[in-house]
């Protein structure tokens, strides 16, 4: 499913975020850039270790929750990796809206800054870090219609969701989004 905005394309495709050949690829990461499962454990393994060498030489302090940084991607199939650190779900009364909007905003924001043309995003925080599919999805859709208002670059924003119920929830926020 796609569609356009401001002449651009937000995409949604179910599958594994590791194989996409975008120019960047967002990883779900935490704070200290220390790895871990899900996509964070799926990106190196599959990227190799030099992602893990160039994150830690680059950013020994980590990354700040709701913020992204970006690395080389290894030997994955794209030029650069975002690590983006969503918020952990605490229910809703931290913040965690504004700083899941940054983390999307930011890794945006690099991928511009890097002359991306393409990228891929996964559901920030919707796993380890417990965050509600539904209101994750129209956040990460809302943050990303709204940064092509006023950015050429990226061109296509790719959201790659795991599962069927990802997609779903995904598709009912598009829906909603575009007709906003
Ligand atoms: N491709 C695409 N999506 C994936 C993949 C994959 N290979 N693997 C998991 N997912 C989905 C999950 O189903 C979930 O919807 O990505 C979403 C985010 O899940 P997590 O990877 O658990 O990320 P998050 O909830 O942000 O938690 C981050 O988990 O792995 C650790 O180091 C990481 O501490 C950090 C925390």
């Amino acid at each position: 499913m796609q569609t356009q905005f401001h002449g651009k394309t937000i995409e949604l495709r179910q599958g594994d975020i590791t194989a996409e050949q975008t120019d960047a690829i967002v990883n779900a990461a935490n704070s200290r850039l220390a790895g871990g499962g899900g996509v964070d454990g799926a990106i190196h393994r599959r990227g190799g270790l030099t992602i893990m060498r160039d994150t830690r030489d680059r950013y020994p302090a980590g990354c700040p929750t709701g913020s992204a940084v970006i690395s080389t991607a290894g030997e994955l199939n794209a030029k650069y990796v975002i690590h983006a650190v969503g918020p952990v779900w605490h229910g809703g009364g931290r913040g965690e809206s504004e700083l899941l909007r940054g983390a999307f905003r930011r890794s945006l924001e690099l991928a511009a800054e890097h002359g991306c043309r393409s990228i891929a995003m996964p559901a920030l925080s919707t796993g380890a870090y417990g965050y509600p599919m539904d209101e994750a999805a129209r956040i990460a859709l809302a943050t990303a219609a709204e940064f092509l208002k006023t950015h050429d670059q990226p061109e296509l924003i790719r959201f790659v969701l795991f599962d069927g119920a990802a997609y779903d929830a995904f598709a009912a926020a598009l829906e909603s989004v575009r007709d906003d």
